[in-house]
């Protein structure tokens, strides 16, 4: 007997997991189990046995529990261990929050640009996307039959409006608030969206930024716009880029150049992006046509000044040897992790 009780004991000890120790229970201490029986066979036993066969089945069925319930609690212990282990978080780790998005490389270089013109003394002024036929042509002395309003392909909205193709409307707004007052000098310029109805290749889009500049005092000349365009260059590129100045023609300006700034992209030998050619058109610019200040209010005899339009978008192509414009509108985020 004791010997039944010796190995339910060690195979309480030994058991592994807790259905082993289960069965165990069921063997040694269940209705059909071992003390079950010994306990009923109690009553075929002289009665002088029966007394010291009752004292040993309650001693071993003590024992036994005892065992088993500590064994059991083993079990539970290591299981409630494990599943602490597995959702076990570790408060003090930094949260992983949002990660960090970064200015789009345009934003970019409009705001180092803003930031020089600003301490040239210029202001920054904004204008409608939508703008009006007006502002967007007339007033910059391109009259409706006038051919140059086919060199920017318009989209047209109704009610005489259309989404602005350049930034040059925003001379003619800065203009107009000059007109009221006695002085009329003006250092400005305006960054923006602009939009041509334009077939889209590796320089072309049809959205894109320019920015705008104009300077209205007594006696510009050209050596001021000279001056402002190479500082422009010089801090964008912080080295020596070669450009070309060649005469441009466009109707608010007279005369107008076109400032071009050999390729970057191939170093001038050609490519798609300069259509071959190894320069890039970025500064158009000019002198103010006297009719246009005289439009706006302002007399010619007393004022003129010069404007710009910098191509924005091929600005920051060059910079950064960007090889397709298509690229920065793309939204794909491997191209713009890297700014
Ligand atoms: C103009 O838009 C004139 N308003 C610029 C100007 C302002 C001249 C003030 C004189 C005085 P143009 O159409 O050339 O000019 O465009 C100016 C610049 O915008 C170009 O040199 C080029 O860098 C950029 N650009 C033109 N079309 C596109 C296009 N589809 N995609 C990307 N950049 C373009």
């Amino acid at each position: 007997m004791q010997d039944l009780v010796d190995s339910a004991l060690a195979r309480i000890q030994s058991a592994q997991t807790a259905e082993e120790l289960q069965a165990v229970r069921v063997e040694v201490l269940g209705r059909k189990g071992v003390l079950t029986q010994l306990s009923k066979d109690m009553g075929k036993l002289p009665a002088d046995e029966r007394v010291s066969r009752g004292k040993f089945i309650n001693t071993a069925k003590q024992a036994l529990e005892e065992a088993w319930e500590r064994r059991k609690s083993e079990f539970e212990r290591a299981a409630l261990s494990k599943r602490l282990g597995a959702e076990w978080l570790d408060l003090t780790v930094p949260a992983p929050g949002v990660k960090p998005g970064s200015l789009h490389p345009i934003t970019q270089i409009q705001w180092e640009i803003e930031d020089l013109f600003r301490s040239l003394g210029f202001t920054v002024l904004d204008g409608p996307e939508v703008e009006t036929e007006y502002h967007n042509f007339d007033a910059l002395n391109i009259p409706p039959d006038h051919p140059a309003r086919d060199m920017q392909d318009t989209f047209w909205l109704e009610g005489g409006h259309l989404l602005r193709t350049h930034t040059s409307p925003v001379q003619v707004r800065g203009m107009e608030k000059l007109r009221l007052l006695e002085n009329k000098a003006l250092r400005m310029i305006a960054p923006g969206r602009v939009f041509r109805n334009e077939s889209v290749d590796a320089s072309h889009e049809h959205t894109f930024y320019q920015l705008e500049g104009m300077m209205i005092d007594r006696d510009v000349s050209v050596g001021n716009l000279i001056y402002f365009m190479k500082t422009l260059l010089t801090a964008i590129f912080r080295r020596e880029v070669s450009v070309r100045l060649r005469p441009g023609f466009f109707p608010f300006v007279e005369p107008g150049f076109e400032l071009d700034i050999q390729c970057l992209i191939c170093g001038g030998s050609g490519c798609p992006v300069c259509k071959h050619s190894g320069w890039v058109e970025l500064l158009p610019c000019g002198l103010v046509n006297p009719h246009v200040l005289r439009m706006s209010g302002i007399d010619p005899k007393e004022w003129n000044g010069f404007a710009f339009g910098l191509g924005l978008t091929r600005l920051v192509m060059m910079r950064y040897a960007i090889d397709d414009i298509r690229w920065l509108q793309s939204g794909d985020l491997r191209f713009l992790r890297q700014f």
